[in-house]
């Protein structure tokens, strides 16, 4: 939820920034800006769109100069334009924010009473103006900074420049992302390390509550906060987890990295010496989900789809109470939580979304025990959580979530298993489970045959994507699986898609059902086959499209139910998700990208939402 970069050094400084900010436009691309510090005036060059346009802007001559801060937007006050776009200038200050300010309205009457004429209608801009009121009024610009802060309420980060030449960059954390990077060359700052060049080969991430200068040729000077304390760490990126390498989207590469993904999940999570298979969850985790009387599981969009896919397993194996929530009714519902008896696991793939991180603070003062769920090492999730777990998935850039979405059921499926190994269950005996661990290790190479499923499916959406509306369909835990698939569709396609329960159709969507309406049903070879199929041909009567997405071994029970079907290779049940995930995201991007939509930035999104 808009990107923030900044450099100090000897690098040419507006080619840095902006090779930065292209990294972050996952986080908004409504429109893009950047300031340079040079000899004689700074230059400053905003644009709607993304990155591209700027550096068009920009053309073969980029401002010269060794000091610049960039942004680039997902608008929330003011809509993406030119004179909405970050850097601002507010008298001799350049800002550029991520966050927002909640007292926004109180800040700027107060300012527009004392004569500031605005030119921009974002609450980015005050802070600006109040800075450059305050330095106007005697202060330096350290000290006019720090005079500002306690006036702003919310959750945000910015940097900040004066136009002088020599100017320092003072950076802000007040909650949301910001890292120095440094090599020989200078200091950087970003929303997120990924952004830095490659060269850079150490960061320290800044802490809420931190304010930091840097100057070029200067080690940070922390003026608040706990930074100075803390060592610079090492941090390399692998060319491979930089750019699309032979992909023309990300979302379509991180659909084929997720075969690797879950083999670097087992060779954390899962130990077989001398035939022995053994559980590696971390003591304090595995202790936490045995003690918990009941599990709460919080998160947003796609992590929650994640999380309600964990309850089916967690309680049929677990055989423990799951409650599922959205953070963003959970934080504001005045929960009963029982803090002996809960435990909360938050999931996040950004350990950034706001909704998400209110819910873990809400917890931590109520007492409940926490375990986080990131992909984010070093994110704000995982610095004020009890415990943190990583999803070790790599950077996921495309903004809808694939690769993450994965590597949390995954996990889903290790806690239920950790908990189903010590509660005496009929169905799901220590034998049954071992099994099922043991043929986890063969799941990545069937995920890597399911892959191979592209381009047919491909063909087979083709017809479809004129059609407005789609409804996926699945039971038990294919149905967050199905709303995945849903939530999929619409967010990159644009076409309006329903994720239902099969069994709820005949309570109300089925009147939706008609020869224009794709159906796509995930269909499992579990004790509910008769009434999925039940289901389905209740759409068949109603001349509903529909197309199965099963294993093999059910063609022909679905031969005379539907009109095509998406066939799997031949896993155990447990694992069938793993590859109808695989399927549901090659639906969607193809469509959108067969619609000629930007798969990897669809319109009125952001991957990390930092806003509430
Ligand atoms: C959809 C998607 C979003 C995120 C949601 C939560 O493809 O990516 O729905 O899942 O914004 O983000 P995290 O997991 O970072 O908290």
């Amino acid at each position: 939820m808009c990107g923030i970069f900044g450099y100090t050094g000897t690098r040419r400084a507006a080619e840095t920034v902006v090779d930065g900010l292209e990294k972050l436009e996952y986080r908004g691309y409504d429109s893009a800006g950047v300031l340079v510090l040079s000899e004689g005036d700074p230059v400053l060059v905003r644009t709607v769109g993304a990155t591209r346009e700027l550096r068009e802007r920009m053309g073969k001559q980029p401002p010269p100069g060794h000091t610049a801060i960039g942004h680039t937007r997902w608008a929330t006050h003011g809509q993406p334009s030119e004179r909405n776009a970050h850097p601002h200038r507010c008298g001799q200050v350049f800002v550029v924010h991520n966050g927002i300010i909640e007292n926004d309205s109180e800040i700027r009457r107060e300012l527009h009473h004392v004569g500031t004429a605005f030119s921009s209608d974002t609450d980015s801009e005050l802070i600006g103006h109040l800075i450059d009121r305050n330095m106007t009024s005697g202060m330096d610009f350290k000290t006019a900074v720090l005079a500002t802060l306690p006036r702003l309420s919310g959750t945000y980060s910015f940097l900040a420049v004066t136009d002088r030449s020599d100017s320092p960059v003072i950076a802000v954390h007040m909650g949301s992302p910001l890292i120095i990077g440094k090599n020989a060359e200078g200091l950087f700052l970003s929303s997120d390390a990924h952004a830095f060049p490659p060269e850079v080969s150490e960061i320290l991430p800044v802490s809420r509550g931190d304010v930091v200068i840097l100057s070029s040729g200067k080690p940070p000077e922390f003026l608040l906060g706990a930074g100075q304390e803390k060592p610079f760490q090492s941090w390399s990126v692998t060319p491979e987890t930089q750019g699309k390498g032979i992909y023309p989207h990300y979302m379509l590469k991180e659909i084929h990295e997720q075969p690797g993904v879950v083999r670097n999940l087992l060779a954390g999570l899962l130990e077989k010496t001398d035939g022995h298979l053994k559980i590696n969850l971390p003591e304090r985790v595995s202790r936490k989900l045995h003690k918990a009387r009941r599990i709460l599981i919080i998160a947003c969009g796609t992590s929650f789809h994640a999380g309600l896919f964990g309850k089916y397993l967690l309680e049929s194996i677990g055989l423990v109470s799951v409650s599922v929530e959205v953070a963003s009714e959970f934080r504001y519902r005045h929960p009963v939580v029982d803090p002996e008896r809960d435990l909360a696991i938050l999931i996040t793939q950004s350990g950034e979304t706001a909704d998400t991180l209110s819910c873990l603070r809400l917890l931590k003062e109520l007492g409940v025990p926490q375990i986080v769920l990131t992909n984010v090492e070093g994110s704000t999730a995982v610095r004020e959580a009890d415990d943190a777990m990583f999803l070790l998935a790599g950077p996921e850039l495309g903004v809808a979530s694939t690769k993450a979405f994965l590597a949390q059921i995954v996990y889903m499926m290790f806690f239920a298993l950790e908990l189903g190994l010590k509660k005496p269950h009929p169905e799901h005996s220590n034998a049954h489970i071992y099994s099922i661990l043991d043929e986890f290790f063969r799941i990545p190479a069937l995920m890597e045959e399911t892959l191979n499923l592209s381009p047919s499916i491909r063909d087979l959406v083709k017809p479809f994507t004129h059609l407005p509306s789609t409804l996926f369909l699945g039971r038990g835990r294919d149905y967050p699986l199905a709303l995945e698939g849903a939530l999929k569709l619409k967010e990159i396609s644009y076409i309006h898609a329903e994720g239902y329960p099969s069994g709820e159709l005949k309570h109300g969507p089925l009147a939706l059902v008609s020869d224009s309406m794709p159906v796509f049903a995930l269909v499992s070879g579990s004790e509910l086959l008769p009434k999925i199929l039940g289901n389905l041909k209740e759409v068949h009567s109603r001349s509903g499209i529909i197309i199965s997405i099963a294993p093999a071994s059910l063609k022909g029970a679905l031969t005379d139910v539907v009109n095509h079907q998406i066939l799997l290779p031949p896993v155990g049940d447990f694992f069938l998700p793993l590859l109808s995930t695989i399927v549901l995201q090659f639906i969607s991007y193809h469509m959108a990208d067969l619609k000629g939509f930007d798969v990897d930035r669809p319109r009125n999104l952001a991957k990390s939402v930092t806003v509430e």
